[in-house]
């Protein structure tokens, strides 16, 4: 654990100041609430000591629980944080909490827990337990009402969103204040030293009129809102407890946060946090592997990838070379990416100051000697063999030793574009996903040479991008669209056994997922997938593909962009309309191929998609392609609209039971649906199972 050099405890002018010191955001982890109790009790037993001010060491007060002591006994060992609470409130001299940086969750819980708060106007302020699937269980629900009115307090319980202390201000904060917190609170503490009786949030009443029917009237919005999700109701009955009397209202909220903490949404939740948190760390990297120093990017290709990948180096503050063959295609890419800055200025996202300077360190370019200086350069062409090898034989020349080569290519084999340098060690993919801008995935693709300097190297940018990285190894599609294929090739297979495209997305939709995949496939664009699977017909003859989708291809019906695909589209909109031309077809195709359509339920849907996917993850762990199970879950995550509460698709096979997702695979390879041999087993799953272990003990 880091120390801080701050004190935990001194005494000012008969103000004792305890700090929580955990750098850099003092969560409150075992140590921390410690130290406020010792604190609390030599303030106490010291007569000198008038009134405590508790602050955050450093430039935050505290972001709330530690996630390291996650499911470790530190976590609930005493003093717990309710613990901590109860005793401040029954201190008997006035505690001041000196609020700047974060407040969050449990350090949020903690001011308000004290009997006065000074806040720096620019503190960010959440409860955001609700987006772990729990609420906020040392008494946020009862004492945030208490202080900003039911329905503010429920809007940021219900929500967990971020608010400045500026826009909250009192009765909150007892003072907002622009400059040094601390002395701010070290005055109000004087003032305040001998004032009693002591304000207690507790002891506040909450009033208000027609609560019954608002409480309605929220649990139907909340349930409108997230159906899936068992977190947001019960955070509207635990502030419905607070109309009660706080020591009624109390241990409701806590019966509420233990029942959640439990739940499977919760645990699917915490799992995706913590997936997303581990999979940037490479245990295979040499001891010491330092990252390479990134001071400049360039991007080649202003397309659709391009400029998106180019704002991700402005919006970290990189400078940025955008390469293009043309100036037309230069000023398209540009004109892009400053309507897109532009709109994010008028969403308040931006100041147009931002949007000028974020431009400003775009730096177009016609010439490849213009970007031999870049420490990183990212290729962003067409997928075509010919222009790759021009582009990446090109860079060899021109690029500065020691500048990493990446390549954006979302089919074509690394090692073969590595093979057009002399410098293999310093090309790796880095997989970005379409809107570039936006998404949060990034695949770092490590080829057979690519030097572990490069792969920190590229960890650590997709961390100053704020993007999620995932380490994967050279195959077909990588770790996502590997996955995602036999996740496609299902719904197709279920299209051409008797569902039809609005069936199959409502069914996973109600799972969950963000989009269906008919739907998906209309929006990417039907062609891009025919493409693919040509090519796949003729290098994997061997594999079961699903061809149903070949002739609405043939039929012009493209996706989105040509007005009809699964769905047909009215002109300008993007609503999906099921069309009973696809259903004639459909079932013409199922017809010509023999196949007697049947009902299928939405239960199979789901499962014959979802444990595509899972049979596939497996796979990829046994041959090495992924490094844990988690970064398999992080990928659908965050690239793919796997719904968060149910973890992962990993995640997700475990929560249902491997013995279980076994069992059905095989009752489909039995019946012969789906490609029959589509659903051999991954042996990584078979070894799981009659182990009696989860994925993430195997590898
Ligand atoms: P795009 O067609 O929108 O853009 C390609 C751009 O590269 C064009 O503006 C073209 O003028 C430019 N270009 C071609 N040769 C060039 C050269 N020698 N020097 C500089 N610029 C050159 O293509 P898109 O969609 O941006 O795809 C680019 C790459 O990203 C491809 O490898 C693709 O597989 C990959 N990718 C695409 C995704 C998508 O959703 N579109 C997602 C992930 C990867």
């Amino acid at each position: 654990m880091s120390q801080s050099p701050c004190p935990l405890y001194r005494v000012e002018n008969g103000v004792a100041v305890i700090t929580l010191s955990q750098p850099p955001v003092n969560p409150l982890s075992h140590a921390v609430r410690s130290a406020i109790v010792e604190g609390v009790d030599r303030a106490h037993t010291d007569v000198a000591v008038r009134a405590i001010v508790i602050v955050g060491a450093g430039r935050y007060f505290s972001a709330g629980a530690d996630m390291r002591e996650f499911g470790t006994p530190a976590a609930t060992q005493e003093p717990t944080l309710s613990t901590v609470l109860r005793i401040l409130d029954d201190t008997s001299k006035p505690v001041i909490a000196a609020i700047e940086g974060v407040a969050m969750g449990g350090g949020l819980e903690l001011a308000l827990a004290c009997h006065y708060r000074v806040a720096q106007a620019g503190t960010q302020v959440a409860l955001p337990e609700v987006k772990r699937g729990i609420l906020p269980g040392a008494g946020g629900t009862q004492r945030l009402p208490r202080l900003l009115g039911v329905e503010a307090a429920l809007d940021m319980i219900v929500t967990g969103k971020t608010v400045t202390a500026a826009a909250l201000g009192a009765p909150l904060f007892d003072r907002v204040v622009d400059g040094e917190v601390l002395s701010a609170a070290l005055a109000l503490a004087q003032e305040v030293a001998d004032s009693r009786p002591l304000p207690r949030v507790r002891d506040r009443q909450v009033k208000l009129p027609g609560a019954d029917a608002f409480f309605q009237h929220a649990r139907r919005i909340v349930q409108a809102r997230s159906p899936n999700l068992p977190a947001p109701l019960k955070c509207v009955d635990a502030v419905a407890a607070a109309l009660e009397p706080f020591d009624i209202g109390l241990p409701k909220e806590r019966a509420m946060f233990v029942e959640l903490s439990r739940s499977r949404e919760a645990r699917a939740l915490q799992h995706g946090f913590f997936a997303e948190r581990e999979a940037p760390k490479i245990p295979a990297l040499p001891a010491g592997t330092q990252a390479r120093d990134v001071q400049a990017g360039a991007v080649i290709g202003a397309g659709t990838m391009g400029g998106g990948i180019a704002m991700n180096f402005a919006n970290a503050g990189i400078p940025v070379w955008l390469r293009e063959t043309s100036q037309e295609a230069l000023d398209r890419g540009l004109g892009i990416i400053r309507r897109n800055y532009e709109a994010s200025a008028k969403k308040g996202r931006l100041t147009d100051a931002q949007v000028e300077q974020r431009m400003a360190l775009i730096r177009p370019t016609l010439q490849y000697a213009d970007i031999a200086q870049a420490d990183v350069v990212i290729e962003a062409v067409f997928e075509d063999w010919g222009v790759k090898e021009t582009v990446f034989r090109t860079l060899d020349e021109v690029m500065k030793p020691g500048a990493i080569l990446a390549t954006n290519t979302s089919t074509l084999d690394v090692n073969r574009i590595a093979a057009f340098t002399r410098r293999p060690q310093d090309v790796v993919g880095l997989h970005f996903f379409s809107p570039a801008n936006v998404m949060r995935l990034l695949e770092v693709v490590q080829g057979a040479a690519t030097a572990p300097d490069v792969i920190a190297t590229a960890m650590a940018l997709a961390k100053r991008f704020s993007k999620v990285g995932v380490l994967s190894g050279v195959c077909d599609g990588f770790i996502g669209n590997r996955m995602l294929d036999r996740y496609i090739r299902q719904a197709h297979f279920l299209l051409e056994e008797g569902a039809l495209p609005e069936q199959v997305d409502r069914a996973l939709e109600k799972f969950g997922m963000a989009m269906g995949p008919c739907r998906m496939n209309d929006m990417v664009g039907n062609d891009i997938g025919w493409a693919i699977r040509k090519r796949r017909y003729v290098e994997y003859p061997d594999q079961a593909f699903a061809r149903v989708a070949d002739p609405l291809c043939e039929a012009g019906r493209l996706g989105q962009k040509a007005g009809k695909g699964w769905y047909r589209y009215e002109p300008g909109k993007r609503d999906p309309i099921p069309d009973p031309e696809v259903r004639a077809l459909i079932e013409a195709y199922s017809a010509q191929h023999g196949i007697t359509r049947r009902r299928i339920s939405d239960q199979e849907i789901v499962e014959r998609t979802v444990f595509a996917l899972v049979n596939e993850g497996a796979r990829l762990l046994e041959e090495g392609i992924a490094q844990r199970a988690s970064d398999l879950d992080a990928v659908f995550l965050t690239g793919y609209g796997f719904p968060a509460f149910r973890g992962g698709p990993m995640h997700y096979a475990e929560s249902v039971g491997l013995f279980n997702v076994l069992r059905t695979i095989r009752g489909y390879a039995a019946r012969g649906v789906g490609g029959g041999a589509f659903w051999t087993p991954a042996p990584l799953l078979e070894r799981c199972v009659s182990e009696g272990r989860g994925f993430a003990d195997l590898t």
